[in-house]
């Protein structure tokens, strides 16, 4: 009667405790290094503050010898910013005024009124949604624009204009 099933009994030295212990030892540690694998990089991506700009990032937009004084010319320029934790890169545009003292403005594409682009004529800057006017210093001269055009900040290096950050106008 015991020789009939000797099998269990066998299956059973065959999973001895410490082979048991020792399969879920290797079990809980591959278990752990996956959790670690997954848990570190998320934690650096959460704890890990980005990158903050420092100070004005000036942006080359080209020659200012090509300027001539008293004619607003619209110069293109690539900005690159960090939104959250990725870089992206716009194009941007300022109309920009060189003065009869060589002096350099750099205004904002865009009307102070309701954003709309605006353009350049008789020697005036025109909006052509609500008809607001501007002079070449970006003074409101007409219509419902309720401040002057917004400036980059700007500087020349080495006679290239550096466009900086956007400011209101008061
Ligand atoms: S958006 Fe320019 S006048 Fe209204």
């Amino acid at each position: 009667m015991s020789e009939q099933n000797p099998a269990p009994q066998q299956a059973n030295e065959d999973y001895s405790p410490s082979r048991r212990a020792f399969h879920l030892a290797v079990i809980n540690i591959f278990g752990a290094l996956i959790g670690l694998a997954l848990a570190v990089p998320t934690g650096i991506y959460l704890l890990t503050a980005p990158r903050k700009r420092g100070g004005t990032k000036w942006i080359d937009a080209g020659d200012v010898g090509q300027i001539n004084p008293g004619t607003p010319v619209e110069l293109s320029f690539q900005e690159s910013r960090l939104d959250g934790w990725r870089l992206v890169t716009e194009k941007k545009t300022a109309w920009v005024v060189k003065n009869t003292d060589s002096s350099i403005v750099a205004f904002g594409p865009q009307c102070t009124h309701l954003g709309c682009a605006y353009h350049v004529e008789n020697g005036q800057f025109v909006c052509p949604c609500h008809t607001s006017i501007f002079s070449l210093d970006g003074k409101v001269t007409a219509g419902p624009a309720p401040r002057p055009l917004d400036r980059y900040e700007t500087k020349i290096e080495n006679n290239r204009l550096q466009i900086g950050d956007l400011k209101q106008q008061a």
